[in-house]
């Protein structure tokens, strides 16, 4: 191990590795400091040849590495096991836009760019990447496409996913795989990037991306609505495609209590109305400065009984405002203490059957439970939280968020939808995948596994 780590040293270079306990601890603890982890050392290379070393001199040893981008996942999928013999790779010293092609309406990044430095270079060459999540400060191109994260505007651009139009990879044996094109056609047989996003660094070490970009959509309205119910979200959400097509940019559900959550912790947050509303929506729509568009359509809606009230953003403060206030969610939650992460998707026809279900099988299976709800409603995804009671000893909250738990994702399973919407599975949801892709969706999975990483040394211990 002392030969190999002292390899790893020379490969990293000076600057490029730590075993320095106060500058570990952040790569080590994930987001939430659920999961946490020791590390042999952490490798900080600054290009893919590097990197495609590391990974042939950890093969031969046979050690497991974790690649790492920001460290935001929700599944503790981006930190070692607590064996200490694991290499933690961070991304993060290879952060370069490599170039911006505004007539091809695409960029080349490398994998350790953070997701808003990349949004920013296409802004300033007039082109938009519209992959936005409220991790977008911290969290890279390369991490966010191995998790295929979603974010607010999936339903009218698609997941990371859909904005990948060529991949560099490193392999479990070193090989670099150059699939970098930048084309929107190209049937040269099997689309092999595919395989890598989405797969939470367990097939490859993602080193370079190129992203599709889209044209600046323009000035955009921005507006908060207050509800009775979640499911006239949906019913909403109708109304609101009807009229402005794939003009709808983001809609976002949020529950009264989560509201409260952002308000109690986030200095300075608050709702622009007098009274509280059981449940709200933020939504924008590329309106190219035609806000009647959107007071049209809300008045319609209001007229239907779909909304209690609205308020429409000025301008850009007041939209930044907004948005300040969802995106605040995920640090209002980690401050109010544990909960029981659901991140589900159903079909959007099956989302009112799943609210009411839902609230059913709360009251049923735990009725001193909270629900904590918010989400991307408008692709089907929310983050259907619960918090059991706190008076809970660990053993029980465990023993009974497994079942409640269990009893959500079977409703989730019924209707079509799934567990793991837009975070992964990271090592928190391995049993649920074992359990709810069983057969041969998961057979094959790790028959894809066993032929790209047959040592088992890439991101060993997640996904499955
Ligand atoms: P990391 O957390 O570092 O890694 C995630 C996974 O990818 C790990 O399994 C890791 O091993 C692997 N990985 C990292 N880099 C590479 C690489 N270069 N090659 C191969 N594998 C790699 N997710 C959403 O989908 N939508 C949201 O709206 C959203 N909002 C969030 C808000 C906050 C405040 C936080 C903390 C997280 C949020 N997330 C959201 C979850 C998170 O999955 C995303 O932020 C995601 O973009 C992770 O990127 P990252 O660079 O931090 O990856
Ligand atoms: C969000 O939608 O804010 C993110 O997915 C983070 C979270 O679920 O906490
Ligand atoms: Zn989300």
């Amino acid at each position: 191990m002392t030969q190999l780590l002292e390899r790893l040293k020379e490969i990293a270079g000076p600057g490029g590795w730590s075993t320095d306990p106060i500058e570990l601890e952040p790569h080590l603890t994930e987001w939430r400091g659920v999961y946490s982890g020791r590390t042999l050392v952490l490798l900080k290379p600054r290009s893919t040849a590097a990197v495609a070393a590391i990974v042939r001199a950890c093969a031969e040893h046979g050690v497991g590495i974790v690649p790492q981008g920001g460290n935001t996942s929700m599944c503790g999928g981006a930190v070692p096991d607590d064996s200490g013999q694991q290499v933690v790779l961070s991304l993060s010293r290879m952060n370069r836009v490599r170039k911006v092609d505004a007539r091809n309406f695409s960029m080349e990044v490398d994998a350790g760019c953070v997701l808003a430095h990349a949004q920013d270079a296409a802004r300033q060459a007039g082109r938009y990447l519209p992959l936005s999540l409220g991790a977008e400060g911290t969290c890279q191109v390369g991490g966010t496409i191995a998790t295929n994260a979603g974010g607010m505007n999936v339903g009218r651009y698609g997941t990371a996913r859909a904005l990948v139009l060529g991949l560099e990879v490193v392999l479990a044996d070193g090989t670099v795989l150059d699939s970098l094109r930048s084309l929107r056609k190209d049937t040269a047989g099997y689309d092999l990037k595919q395989l890598f996003i989405g797969s939470e660094g367990t097939l490859g070490i993602i080193t370079a991306a190129s992203l599709r970009l889209y044209p600046d959509p323009g000035e955009l309205s921005t507006a908060l609505i207050g509800i009775e119910n979640a499911g006239d979200a949906v019913e909403l959400l109708g109304v609101l495609k009807a009229a402005l097509d794939d003009r709808v940019e983001s809609f976002e559900l949020v529950s009264q209590r989560v509201f409260g959550l952002v308000t109690r912790y986030i200095p300075g947050a608050r709702l622009p109305f007098d009274d509280e509303y059981p449940w709200y929506v933020l939504l924008e729509a590329a309106t190219g400065g035609r806000r009647e568009l959107l007071e049209n359509v809300l008045a319609d809606a209001a007229e239907r009984d779909l909304l209690l009230t609205a308020v429409i953003a000025k301008n850009e403060k007041e939209a930044a405002e907004l948005w300040r206030l969802r995106h605040s969610i995920a640090e209002a939650e980690r401050h109010d203490g544990r909960s029981l992460k659901h991140d589900i998707s159903v079909p959007l026809s099956a989302m009112q059957a799943f609210l009411a279900r839902g609230d059913e099988l709360l009251a049923s299976c735990h009725p001193e439970a909270k629900l904590v709800a918010f989400g991307h409603v408008g692709d089907g995804n929310l983050h259907y939280n619960v918090v059991l009671p706190r008076d809970l000893g660990a053993e029980a909250w465990v023993e009974e968020g497994d079942r409640v738990t269990r009893r959500i994702y079977d409703l989730v399973r019924e209707l079509g939808g799934s567990f793991s919407a837009e975070h992964g599975v990271g090592q928190a949801k391995r049993a649920w995948l074992a359990e709810y892709r069983a057969g041969p969706e998961l057979d094959l999975m790790r028959q894809l596994k066993k032929t790209l990483d047959p040592a088992n040394i890439l991101n060993p211990g997640k996904v499955i």
